[in-house]
């Protein structure tokens, strides 16, 4: 028997119920139109040898990962190695979330050919989500300051900067169903993975970091399987014209919801926790995101009546100051983090410069005001030195000073008798369109509010073993690390900044 007639054959042991209705089986609805489509199949592949491939690709990867371990080739960069207690403690998350995505996805799509696809890319997020927890708790073995890795999944729970991946990955699954693939298939996964699985780790490699290298390439090796998911689940979709609207709302609001989380998480990381340098993160992003995907994937589904997203050009002209915006919040608020930072010196300097004109002019002062701060026994905290934090976006979490502090696109507005404040253009309009959405999410100031630092710092847990020295370094190598009583010294109380003009 061919191996298309054996699947077929498979697929028709798909059954409908007697018991209960569809509508009854259904626990959640889509608002899309999936009755009568014909579904591209993504791929033809049996769970007898999808297990039997991601076994061996298991089996490739562990071996090598315990050679490496005992060759013991060497340490890893210090700059890196911290740097990645934030950024595993958040993608464990997003690929967890991701498995329940699949899971819904699967019980709310009707076509077999569909849900079959979604199975197999539900139990892809668990190993990736495994994997991920195995670097962690390779590193939290083998580091030399294991503390923050031993505390990562809490961590990415409740530090103020995974706001930023949290709120996304609230958003993604628990918006229509469908709506979920589009932005984690089509922008999570097809827009911005290569960029993350490869440019990462390649990152990883030159740091010395092989056990996380090896873990990106085995997991952007399911990822092609994704993207083909999201483009099986897209094309059915448009074989209906009423879908045509409600895809250009969910790409209209995709697009930019990732540039504002994955797309600054992969600029923060790929120009501020790395060392050696080549391509910038802007470079990476034009070349993967916005030439290969906007310019290429995208550009195909115009001819299904699909525009561009409204906020494109913001999105490239955001990638010249981003990465620098998010670092000035992510370093100037360390100590509610739980990892050592690596303050800029000279030859990172010059190679901003070269790389982003004009760095130096905007972002040159709050690096000089960084460095000076950094031990405790000046006695001053670049949080307090730099007016503490700015506001947050009430949709994507991030402090209000995109894409560039001094011309922030900050704005605010009522809805009932609260007042919301966000970050942009795109953050607003997602909000307008569904403010029930995006209402409830508590910021940083609603929860610490009044709350003097080291009491914050307490409640979030992120202090050593002796109950009194922070988890989170401003530098690699200090001469005395800050404590909960440096902290008290410089009385630090959170205070929310003022509301910027309302839109009536
Ligand atoms: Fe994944
Ligand atoms: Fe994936
Ligand atoms: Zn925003």
């Amino acid at each position: 028997m061919k191996i298309s007639e054996a699947y077929d054959r498979v697929k028709d042991i798909d059954w409908e119920t007697s018991y209960i209705t569809e509508e009854q089986k259904t626990v959640e609805t889509t608002k899309f139109h999936l009755d009568g489509v014909k579904p591209n199949d993504p791929f033809k592949t049996f769970v007898r040898e999808y297990c039997e491939q991601e076994l061996e690709k298991d089996d490739r990867h562990y071996a090598l990962l315990e050679a490496a371990s005992r060759l013991n080739t060497g340490e890893p960069d210090g700059r890196w190695m911290e740097g990645m207690k934030f950024g595993l403690s958040n993608l464990v998350g997003v690929e967890y979330a991701a498995a329940r995505a699949m899971g819904r996805m699967a019980r709310t799509v009707a076509p077999v050919e569909l849900r079959q696809g979604y199975m197999m890319q539900m139990l892809d997020e668990m190993r990736h989500s495994n994997l991920e927890m195995n670097v962690i708790r390779h590193h939290m073995r083998s580091w030399k300051d294991p503390v923050g890795f031993d505390v990562a999944a809490k961590a990415g729970a409740c530090s103020v900067g995974s706001g930023i991946f949290r709120s996304m990955v609230e958003d993604l699954i628990t918006s229509d169903p469908v709506e979920t693939s589009i932005g984690l298939q089509v922008f999570v996964e097809t827009a911005y993975t290569n960029l993350f699985f490869v440019g990462l780790s390649a990152h990883a490699s030159a740091h010395g970091d092989d056990m996380l290298a090896s873990t990106l390439l085995t997991i952007q090796s399911d990822e092609a399987r994704h993207m083909a998911n999201g483009w099986a689940t897209l094309s059915t979709l448009m074989q209906d014209d009423r879908n045509i609207p409600l895809i250009q709302d969910a790409m209209d609001k995709w697009s930019w919801r990732i540039h504002t989380s994955f797309g600054m998480g992969n600029m923060l990381f790929g120009d501020y926790f790395v060392r050696q340098r080549t391509e910038s993160a802007k470079e990476m992003t034009m070349r993967w995101v916005f030439d290969d995907f906007y310019g290429g994937f995208y550009q195909k589904l115009e001819k299904f009546g699909i525009k561009p997203p409204p906020h494109l050009d913001d999105m490239i002209s955001d990638l010249d100051w981003m990465s620098h915006s998010a670092a000035i919040y992510i370093f100037g608020a360390w100590p509610t983090f739980f990892h050592r930072y690596d303050g800029l010196n000279d030859d990172d300097f010059e190679w901003f410069e070269k790389k982003y004109p004009g760095f130096y002019e905007h972002f040159g002062p709050f690096w000089e005001a960084y460095n000076i701060c950094k031990d405790p026994e000046e006695g001053r905290l670049i949080l307090k030195e730099m007016g503490g934090l700015p506001n947050f976006c009430q949709v994507c979490q991030r402090p209000t000073i995109f894409p560039r502090p001094d011309i922030t696109k900050e704005r605010a507005r009522k809805f009932g008798d609260q007042t919301f404040i966000f970050c942009s253009d795109g953050c607003e309009s997602i909000f307008t369109k569904e403010p029930h959405h995006y209402v409830g999410y508590k910021n940083f100031y609603d929860l610490y509010e009044g709350m003097e630092l080291s009491e914050v710092i307490k409640t979030l847990g992120f202090v050593r073993d002796d109950g009194n020295t922070l988890m989170a370094q401003p530098e690699l190598e200090p001469k005395r690390m800050w404590t909960l009583d440096d902290i008290r010294s410089v009385d630090y109380v959170v205070q929310r900044p003022p509301v910027p003009p309302i839109k009536p």
